[in-house]
Protein backbone atom coordinates (compact mmCIF):
# COMPACT_ATOMS: atom_id res chain seq x y z
CA UNK A 1 0.00 0.00 0.00
CA UNK A 2 3.02 2.57 1.11
CA UNK A 3 4.63 1.67 -2.61
CA UNK A 4 1.16 2.54 -4.04
CA UNK A 5 1.41 6.14 -2.57
CA UNK A 6 4.78 6.53 -3.22
CA UNK A 7 4.36 5.92 -6.71
CA UNK A 8 1.53 8.19 -6.99
CA UNK A 9 4.43 10.88 -5.17
CA UNK A 10 6.71 9.81 -7.69
CA UNK A 11 4.58 10.23 -10.35
CA UNK A 12 3.53 14.25 -9.66
CA UNK A 13 7.58 14.62 -9.39
CA UNK A 14 7.38 13.32 -12.71
CA UNK A 15 5.22 15.56 -14.90
CA UNK A 16 6.99 19.02 -12.55
CA UNK A 17 9.09 20.89 -15.11
CA UNK A 18 9.66 24.35 -15.58
CA UNK A 19 7.87 25.04 -18.21
CA UNK A 20 4.35 24.85 -16.24
CA UNK A 21 2.09 27.19 -16.12
CA UNK A 22 0.08 28.73 -12.87
CA UNK A 23 -3.51 27.47 -14.44
CA UNK A 24 -1.27 23.93 -15.22
CA UNK A 25 0.12 23.42 -11.53
CA UNK A 26 -3.74 23.92 -10.43
CA UNK A 27 -4.88 21.71 -13.22
CA UNK A 28 -2.33 19.13 -11.11
CA UNK A 29 -3.16 20.15 -8.01
CA UNK A 30 -7.06 19.14 -9.15
CA UNK A 31 -6.29 15.96 -10.49
CA UNK A 32 -4.19 14.74 -7.57
CA UNK A 33 -5.71 16.10 -4.70
CA UNK A 34 -9.16 16.91 -5.91
CA UNK A 35 -12.26 15.16 -5.42
CA UNK A 36 -11.73 12.73 -8.02
CA UNK A 37 -7.89 13.14 -7.67
CA UNK A 38 -5.40 10.14 -7.54
CA UNK A 39 -4.96 10.75 -3.86
CA UNK A 40 -7.99 11.54 -2.95
CA UNK A 41 -9.19 7.99 -4.27
CA UNK A 42 -6.63 5.90 -1.64
CA UNK A 43 -8.79 6.82 0.57
CA UNK A 44 -11.25 4.26 -0.46
CA UNK A 45 -8.77 1.48 0.60
CA UNK A 46 -9.28 2.53 4.11
CA UNK A 47 -12.72 0.74 4.62
CA UNK A 48 -10.71 -2.44 3.61
CA UNK A 49 -8.51 -2.40 6.42
CA UNK A 50 -8.32 -3.35 10.07
CA UNK A 51 -8.66 -1.29 12.62
CA UNK A 52 -4.69 -1.87 13.71
CA UNK A 53 -3.34 -0.67 9.61
CA UNK A 54 -5.86 2.15 9.29
CA UNK A 55 -4.20 4.75 11.70
CA UNK A 56 -0.88 3.60 9.47
CA UNK A 57 -2.35 4.00 6.20
CA UNK A 58 -3.79 7.29 7.04
CA UNK A 59 -0.42 8.83 8.22
CA UNK A 60 1.13 8.03 4.71
CA UNK A 61 -2.00 9.16 3.13
CA UNK A 62 -1.58 12.67 5.22
CA UNK A 63 2.62 12.82 4.14
CA UNK A 64 1.82 12.10 0.57
CA UNK A 65 -0.89 15.24 0.53
CA UNK A 66 1.73 17.41 1.99
CA UNK A 67 4.52 16.64 -0.33
CA UNK A 68 2.15 17.19 -3.22
CA UNK A 69 0.62 20.24 -1.87
CA UNK A 70 4.23 21.63 -0.98
CA UNK A 71 5.70 20.58 -4.34
CA UNK A 72 2.76 22.42 -6.62
CA UNK A 73 3.16 25.43 -4.23
CA UNK A 74 6.41 25.92 -4.56
CA UNK A 75 6.51 25.78 -7.85
CA UNK A 76 3.21 28.55 -7.96
CA UNK A 77 5.25 30.91 -5.37
CA UNK A 78 8.23 30.02 -8.05
CA UNK A 79 6.71 31.61 -10.73
CA UNK A 80 4.72 34.39 -9.43
CA UNK A 81 8.51 35.99 -7.75
CA UNK A 82 9.71 35.64 -11.61
CA UNK A 83 6.27 37.36 -12.80
CA UNK A 84 6.97 40.17 -10.35
CA UNK A 85 10.42 40.33 -10.76
CA UNK A 86 9.87 40.78 -14.47
CA UNK A 87 7.88 43.48 -13.89
CA UNK A 88 10.28 44.91 -11.60
CA UNK A 89 11.81 45.29 -14.21
CA UNK A 90 10.40 46.82 -16.85
CA UNK A 91 8.78 49.71 -13.93
CA UNK A 92 12.13 50.77 -13.12
CA UNK A 93 12.47 54.54 -13.11
CA UNK A 94 15.23 56.42 -14.26
CA UNK A 95 16.31 58.95 -11.50
CA UNK A 96 18.66 60.88 -13.92
CA UNK A 97 15.25 62.29 -16.20
CA UNK A 98 14.69 65.88 -15.76
CA UNK A 99 12.37 66.86 -12.76
CA UNK A 100 8.72 68.40 -13.16
CA UNK A 101 8.85 72.23 -13.47
CA UNK A 102 5.63 72.98 -10.39
CA UNK A 103 4.77 76.74 -11.17
CA UNK A 104 5.79 78.57 -7.86
CA UNK A 105 2.87 80.81 -6.32
CA UNK A 106 2.98 83.64 -4.14
CA UNK A 107 1.28 84.82 -1.10
CA UNK A 108 -2.64 85.38 -1.30
CA UNK A 109 -2.82 89.75 -0.40
CA UNK A 110 -4.53 89.20 2.35
CA UNK A 111 -1.50 87.17 4.03
CA UNK A 112 0.79 89.65 2.97
CA UNK A 113 -1.51 92.19 4.62
CA UNK A 114 -2.28 90.03 7.83
CA UNK A 115 1.40 89.22 8.15
CA UNK A 116 2.69 92.68 8.34
CA UNK A 117 0.15 93.46 10.56
CA UNK A 118 1.75 90.92 12.75
CA UNK A 119 5.08 92.13 12.37
CA UNK A 120 3.84 95.37 13.34
CA UNK A 121 2.07 94.47 16.66
CA UNK A 122 4.13 91.55 17.74
CA UNK A 123 7.15 94.01 17.46
CA UNK A 124 4.88 95.83 20.51
CA UNK A 125 4.87 92.89 22.26
CA UNK A 126 1.69 91.93 21.59
CA UNK A 127 0.25 88.06 21.39
CA UNK A 128 -1.60 86.64 18.47
CA UNK A 129 -4.99 84.96 19.47
CA UNK A 130 -7.48 83.16 17.55
CA UNK A 131 -10.75 82.13 18.15
CA UNK A 132 -13.48 79.62 16.30
CA UNK A 133 -15.57 81.02 13.16
CA UNK A 134 -18.68 78.83 14.32
CA UNK A 135 -19.21 81.15 17.58
CA UNK A 136 -21.68 81.12 20.40
CA UNK A 137 -24.25 83.50 20.74
CA UNK A 138 -22.65 84.37 23.96
CA UNK A 139 -19.12 85.53 22.97
CA UNK A 140 -20.49 87.43 19.50
CA UNK A 141 -22.77 89.29 21.41
CA UNK A 142 -23.76 88.99 24.99
CA UNK A 143 -20.14 89.51 26.55
CA UNK A 144 -19.78 92.22 23.61
CA UNK A 145 -22.41 94.05 25.52
CA UNK A 146 -25.38 93.01 23.15
CA UNK A 147 -27.58 91.85 24.44
CA UNK A 148 -30.86 89.65 22.80
CA UNK A 149 -32.70 92.77 22.21
CA UNK A 150 -30.03 95.08 21.30
CA UNK A 151 -30.94 96.87 18.13
CA UNK A 152 -27.59 96.96 16.78
CA UNK A 153 -27.59 93.74 16.11
CA UNK A 154 -29.40 94.14 13.12
CA UNK A 155 -26.17 95.55 11.78
CA UNK A 156 -24.59 92.35 11.76
CA UNK A 157 -27.19 90.24 10.72
CA UNK A 158 -25.79 87.00 10.07
CA UNK A 159 -25.54 83.28 8.69
CA UNK A 160 -27.24 81.57 11.66
CA UNK A 161 -26.66 77.64 12.41
CA UNK A 162 -28.70 77.27 15.28
CA UNK A 163 -29.96 79.62 17.17
CA UNK A 164 -27.22 79.92 19.52
CA UNK A 165 -24.43 79.58 17.10
CA UNK A 166 -23.36 81.70 13.44
CA UNK A 167 -20.46 82.17 11.63
CA UNK A 168 -19.15 85.75 13.92
CA UNK A 169 -19.78 88.65 12.58
CA UNK A 170 -16.65 90.43 13.64
CA UNK A 171 -13.32 89.34 15.31
CA UNK A 172 -14.81 90.59 18.59
CA UNK A 173 -15.80 87.55 20.08
CA UNK A 174 -12.07 86.26 20.98
CA UNK A 175 -11.64 89.22 22.95
CA UNK A 176 -14.59 87.57 25.42
CA UNK A 177 -12.86 84.60 25.05
CA UNK A 178 -9.09 85.69 25.94
CA UNK A 179 -10.36 88.09 28.75
CA UNK A 180 -11.92 84.52 30.18
CA UNK A 181 -8.61 83.12 29.80
CA UNK A 182 -6.12 85.84 30.89
CA UNK A 183 -8.20 85.33 34.40
CA UNK A 184 -8.12 89.51 35.56
CA UNK A 185 -4.17 89.14 33.99
CA UNK A 186 -3.40 92.21 31.83
CA UNK A 187 -3.24 91.65 27.80
CA UNK A 188 -2.70 92.86 24.63
CA UNK A 189 -3.20 90.60 21.99
CA UNK A 190 -4.05 90.66 17.91
CA UNK A 191 -6.46 88.43 16.13
CA UNK A 192 -6.46 88.32 12.64
CA UNK A 193 -9.18 86.13 11.04
CA UNK A 194 -12.36 85.36 8.88
CA UNK A 195 -15.08 86.81 9.47
CA UNK A 196 -19.30 86.93 8.09
CA UNK A 197 -22.03 89.19 7.16
CA UNK A 198 -25.71 88.75 5.20
CA UNK A 199 -23.70 91.97 3.60
CA UNK A 200 -24.43 92.46 0.12
CA UNK A 201 -21.35 91.69 -2.57
CA UNK A 202 -20.48 95.28 -3.76
CA UNK A 203 -16.45 97.02 -4.52
CA UNK A 204 -16.16 97.67 -1.00
CA UNK A 205 -18.26 94.62 0.75
CA UNK A 206 -17.90 91.42 1.01
CA UNK A 207 -20.56 88.64 2.49
CA UNK A 208 -17.37 86.76 3.84
CA UNK A 209 -14.05 89.09 4.57
CA UNK A 210 -11.61 89.61 6.88
CA UNK A 211 -10.67 91.41 10.37
CA UNK A 212 -7.63 92.15 12.79
CA UNK A 213 -9.05 92.48 16.42
CA UNK A 214 -6.87 94.14 19.02
CA UNK A 215 -7.21 94.12 22.27
CA UNK A 216 -4.95 95.63 25.44
CA UNK A 217 -6.04 96.06 29.11
CA UNK A 218 -4.23 97.60 31.77
CA UNK A 219 -3.96 99.67 34.61
CA UNK A 220 -3.51 103.85 33.35
CA UNK A 221 -4.95 102.51 29.13
CA UNK A 222 -6.03 106.20 27.90
CA UNK A 223 -7.06 106.98 24.43
CA UNK A 224 -3.89 108.70 23.48
CA UNK A 225 -2.39 104.94 23.65
CA UNK A 226 -5.55 104.29 21.06
CA UNK A 227 -4.23 106.77 19.07
CA UNK A 228 -0.48 106.80 19.14
CA UNK A 229 -0.68 102.89 18.31
CA UNK A 230 -3.20 103.24 15.17
CA UNK A 231 -1.19 106.38 14.25
CA UNK A 232 1.94 103.98 14.57
CA UNK A 233 -0.07 101.22 12.41
CA UNK A 234 -0.71 103.25 9.42
CA UNK A 235 2.75 104.84 9.22
CA UNK A 236 4.07 100.89 9.19
CA UNK A 237 1.68 99.41 6.94
CA UNK A 238 1.73 102.70 4.33
CA UNK A 239 4.87 105.10 5.17
CA UNK A 240 5.61 107.84 7.13
CA UNK A 241 3.99 110.40 5.27
CA UNK A 242 0.37 108.74 6.42
CA UNK A 243 -2.26 110.13 8.65
CA UNK A 244 -5.26 109.07 10.44
CA UNK A 245 -8.30 110.36 11.46
CA UNK A 246 -10.47 109.73 14.20
CA UNK A 247 -14.55 110.58 13.64
CA UNK A 248 -16.94 109.99 16.39
CA UNK A 249 -18.96 106.49 16.25
CA UNK A 250 -20.90 103.76 18.43
CA UNK A 251 -19.85 100.39 19.18
CA UNK A 252 -21.95 98.67 22.29
CA UNK A 253 -18.36 97.20 23.54
CA UNK A 254 -16.59 100.27 23.22
CA UNK A 255 -16.85 103.74 25.18
CA UNK A 256 -16.28 106.19 23.29
CA UNK A 257 -15.87 104.64 19.86
CA UNK A 258 -14.30 105.92 17.27
CA UNK A 259 -14.22 105.42 13.16
CA UNK A 260 -10.53 105.18 11.79
CA UNK A 261 -9.96 106.91 8.30
CA UNK A 262 -6.79 106.64 6.76
CA UNK A 263 -5.28 108.97 3.95
CA UNK A 264 -4.68 108.73 0.36
CA UNK A 265 -3.83 111.18 -2.10
CA UNK A 266 -5.78 110.95 -5.63
CA UNK A 267 -4.81 110.38 -9.21
CA UNK A 268 -5.17 114.67 -9.06
CA UNK A 269 -3.17 115.08 -5.99
CA UNK A 270 -6.31 115.58 -3.73
CA UNK A 271 -6.28 114.07 -0.18
CA UNK A 272 -9.05 111.32 0.14
CA UNK A 273 -9.76 109.26 3.61
CA UNK A 274 -10.82 105.93 3.67
CA UNK A 275 -12.07 104.09 6.24
CA UNK A 276 -10.35 101.21 7.63
CA UNK A 277 -11.41 100.26 11.01
CA UNK A 278 -13.33 100.81 13.73
CA UNK A 279 -11.69 101.30 17.46
CA UNK A 280 -12.42 103.09 20.86
CA UNK A 281 -12.18 102.26 24.79
CA UNK A 282 -13.42 99.18 26.34
CA UNK A 283 -16.51 99.38 27.64
CA UNK A 284 -16.95 98.60 31.22
CA UNK A 285 -19.88 96.53 30.94
CA UNK A 286 -16.99 93.69 28.42
CA UNK A 287 -14.46 94.82 30.96
CA UNK A 288 -16.97 92.86 34.20
CA UNK A 289 -18.31 90.46 32.13
CA UNK A 290 -14.45 89.36 31.21
CA UNK A 291 -13.86 89.63 34.72
CA UNK A 292 -11.72 92.99 35.10
CA UNK A 293 -12.61 95.72 37.82
CA UNK A 294 -13.72 98.41 35.72
CA UNK A 295 -12.50 101.00 38.43
CA UNK A 296 -8.94 99.31 38.60
CA UNK A 297 -8.41 98.30 34.51
CA UNK A 298 -8.91 99.96 31.43
CA UNK A 299 -8.21 98.93 27.90
CA UNK A 300 -8.62 99.67 23.86
CA UNK A 301 -9.57 98.02 21.43
CA UNK A 302 -10.20 97.62 17.50
CA UNK A 303 -11.04 95.97 14.64
CA UNK A 304 -9.23 96.49 11.31
CA UNK A 305 -10.50 95.27 8.11
CA UNK A 306 -7.93 93.82 6.39
CA UNK A 307 -9.36 94.29 2.69
CA UNK A 308 -9.64 97.72 3.34
CA UNK A 309 -6.05 97.69 4.32
CA UNK A 310 -5.14 95.80 1.27
CA UNK A 311 -7.54 98.09 -1.48
CA UNK A 312 -5.72 100.86 -0.03
CA UNK A 313 -2.31 99.89 0.29
CA UNK A 314 -2.23 98.18 -3.55
CA UNK A 315 -4.60 100.19 -4.66
CA UNK A 316 -7.42 97.73 -5.70
CA UNK A 317 -10.25 98.62 -7.32
CA UNK A 318 -12.95 95.88 -6.44
CA UNK A 319 -13.16 93.82 -2.84
CA UNK A 320 -13.92 90.45 -4.69
CA UNK A 321 -10.79 90.60 -6.25
CA UNK A 322 -9.80 88.81 -3.15
CA UNK A 323 -12.13 86.26 -3.33
CA UNK A 324 -12.56 84.68 -7.20
CA UNK A 325 -8.62 83.15 -7.68
CA UNK A 326 -8.11 84.45 -10.91
CA UNK A 327 -4.11 84.29 -11.52
CA UNK A 328 -4.13 87.25 -13.61
CA UNK A 329 -4.31 89.41 -10.38
CA UNK A 330 -3.20 86.68 -7.96
CA UNK A 331 -0.11 87.05 -10.53
CA UNK A 332 0.72 90.37 -9.27
CA UNK A 333 1.86 90.08 -5.72
CA UNK A 334 5.00 87.51 -6.70
CA UNK A 335 7.30 88.45 -5.01
CA UNK A 336 5.84 91.00 -2.62
CA UNK A 337 6.63 90.17 0.93
C1 LIG B 1 -16.75 95.96 13.91
O1 LIG B 1 -16.87 94.90 13.32
C2 LIG B 1 -16.22 96.06 15.29
N1 LIG B 1 -16.17 94.76 15.88
C3 LIG B 1 -14.85 96.72 15.29
C4 LIG B 1 -14.40 97.11 16.63
C5 LIG B 1 -13.60 96.27 17.35
C6 LIG B 1 -14.79 98.35 17.17
C7 LIG B 1 -13.18 96.61 18.63
C8 LIG B 1 -14.37 98.70 18.41
C9 LIG B 1 -13.58 97.85 19.15
P1 LIG B 1 -17.38 97.40 11.82
O2 LIG B 1 -18.66 96.75 11.55
O3 LIG B 1 -17.30 98.87 11.58
O4 LIG B 1 -16.96 97.16 13.34
O5 LIG B 1 -16.24 96.68 10.98
C10 LIG B 1 -14.88 96.99 11.16
C11 LIG B 1 -14.18 97.06 9.80
O6 LIG B 1 -14.42 95.84 9.09
C12 LIG B 1 -14.74 98.15 8.89
O7 LIG B 1 -14.11 99.37 9.17
C13 LIG B 1 -14.38 97.64 7.53
O8 LIG B 1 -13.02 97.92 7.27
C14 LIG B 1 -14.52 96.12 7.70
N2 LIG B 1 -15.80 95.63 7.18
C15 LIG B 1 -17.02 95.63 7.79
N3 LIG B 1 -17.95 95.05 7.01
C16 LIG B 1 -17.33 94.66 5.89
C17 LIG B 1 -17.74 93.98 4.68
N4 LIG B 1 -18.96 93.54 4.50
N5 LIG B 1 -16.80 93.74 3.72
C18 LIG B 1 -15.53 94.13 3.91
N6 LIG B 1 -15.08 94.76 5.01
C19 LIG B 1 -15.96 95.02 6.00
Amino acid sequence: MKEQIDLIVKSLEDKMHDGLSLNDLESLRVAYLGKNGLLTAQMAVIKTLSNEDKPKFGQWINEAKQAIETKISDQKNFLLIQAMNAQLEKETIDVSLPGLNFKKGSLHPLTIVTQDLEDYFIGLGYKVAEGPELELDKYNFEMMNLASDHPAREMHDSFYVTTNTLLRTHTSPIQARYMEQAKGEPIAIIAPGKTYRRDPDDRTHSHQFMQCEGLVIDKDITFAHLKSTLLGMARHIFGAERTIRLRPSYFPFTEPSVEVDVSYITAEGKTEWIEVLGAGMVHPNVLEMGGYDAKVFSGFAFGIGIERIAILKYQIDDIRQFYTNDLRFLNQFKGVL
